[in-house]
């Protein structure tokens, strides 16, 4: 039924039960599942930084933060029998996951219900809640 799978994953603990179930799903439909980390650009208060204004400093940091967080979720599908793909992306979170799953025909993503922000429970957090709204396939969001 899911042929492939996006899962978007922050390193967040919500991200991580969001490998765990897209993992289940992957194994059971034999889909192939793929990890997205999107390094978010810091804000600069008319908007975002771009690659060059950052620097290749600050660049550096910000990709080796998505590269641990990348291992950390191939350490977590290690002992899952899934065909599994990672990629590390730059830009607005939502906006990229979405994008992403559409010009590489995903049939599924799935997302965390909260990352790193302040708790709100009974919100969405914002990468979730653009995903939900904008992406062009089903969304799963774990909670
Ligand atoms: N930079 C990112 N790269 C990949 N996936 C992400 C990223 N940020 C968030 N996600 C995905 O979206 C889910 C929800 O995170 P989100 O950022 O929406 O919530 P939050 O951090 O609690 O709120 P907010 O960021 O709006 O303050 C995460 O569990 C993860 O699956
Ligand atoms: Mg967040």
């Amino acid at each position: 039924m899911y042929k492939k799978i996006l899962v978007a994953c922050d390193g967040s603990l919500y991200a991580r039960k969001a490998i765990e179930v897209s993992a289940d799903i992957a194994q059971r439909y034999k889909s192939e599942l793929t990890v997205i980390t999107v390094i978010q650009h810091p804000l600069n208060g008319f908007g975002m930084f771009s690659v060059e204004e950052l620097g290749p400093e600050a660049y550096e940091i910000l990709k080796k933060k998505g590269n641990n967080i990348i291992r950390e979720a191939k350490e977590q599908l290690k002992d899952h029998d899934v065909n599994s793909n990672y990629v590390l992306e730059y830009g607005n979170p939502g906006d990229t996951i979405v994008r992403y799953a559409k010009k590489n025909s995903f049939d599924l993503i799935v997302v965390g219900s909260h990352g790193y922000g302040e708790i709100m429970a009974h919100m969405l957090g914002s990468v979730s809640d653009r995903v939900n709204h904008h992406a062009h396939c089903s969304v799963l969001i774990v909670r």
